[in-house]
């Protein structure tokens, strides 16, 4: 069962295998937590991720971590869905997106993985019911994937990933 763990800190100061980014369909990089990789990484990452794009919502598709420090090797990039209101299958492409990024992390034998909350900041998805899809969709998911860092940027995306897990672990508990 992987471990999930939820901090509040800058996604390009952790210490794990890989880092998913919050990308969108170019692959090109943009603002929020997709800007902040690809300034730490260097501009070798959207030539990378030009090379492989589109990325088509609800998929995730990998290139090297470049300038990043180690022990970061591998950019994971998802594309969420742009929030619509709830009613256009939103909740489904954003649960994939975590669930293919860690299909992908398992193709590449990454064993710690950290998440930004994906499609919550530009994508404007409802922070807690994207936390919830978070947890969910990584607690679901068979992978060798061993530790999770669910990456807080601020309080309020804190707290409801935190009362996402703990809701998931209560009920799991019984
Ligand atoms: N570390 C961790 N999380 C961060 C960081 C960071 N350095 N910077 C921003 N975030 C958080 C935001 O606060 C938000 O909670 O990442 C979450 C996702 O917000 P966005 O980055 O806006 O991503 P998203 O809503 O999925 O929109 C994607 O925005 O940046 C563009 O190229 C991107 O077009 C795409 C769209």
């Amino acid at each position: 069962m992987v471990i999930i763990e939820v901090v509040l800190g800058d996604i390009t100061r952790e210490r794990v295998d890989a880092i998913v980014t919050a990308a969108n369909e170019s692959l090109l990089g943009g603002g929020g937590v997709d800007g902040a990789i690809h300034r730490a990484a260097g501009p070798r990452l959207s030539q990378a991720g030009a090379a492989i794009g589109p990325c088509e919502p609800g998929n995730a598709m990998a290139t090297a971590a470049f300038d990043l420090d180690p022990p970061v090797r591998h950019i994971i990039h998802a594309v969420g869905p742009v929030w619509e209101g709830g009613g256009y299958g939103e909740a489904e492409i954003l649960a994939s997106c975590y669930r293919q990024s860690l299909a992908v992390a398992d193709e590449l034998g990454a064993r710690t993985v950290a998440f930004p909350a994906i499609a919550t900041g530009v994508y404007g998805y409802p922070p807690d019911q994207a936390a919830r899809i978070a947890v969910a969709a990584i607690r679901s998911t068979p992978t060798r994937v061993e530790r999770v860092r669910l990456v807080a940027f601020d309080d309020d995306t804190y707290h409801h990933l935190r009362r996402a897990w703990d809701e998931l672990t209560a009920s799991a508990e019984g």
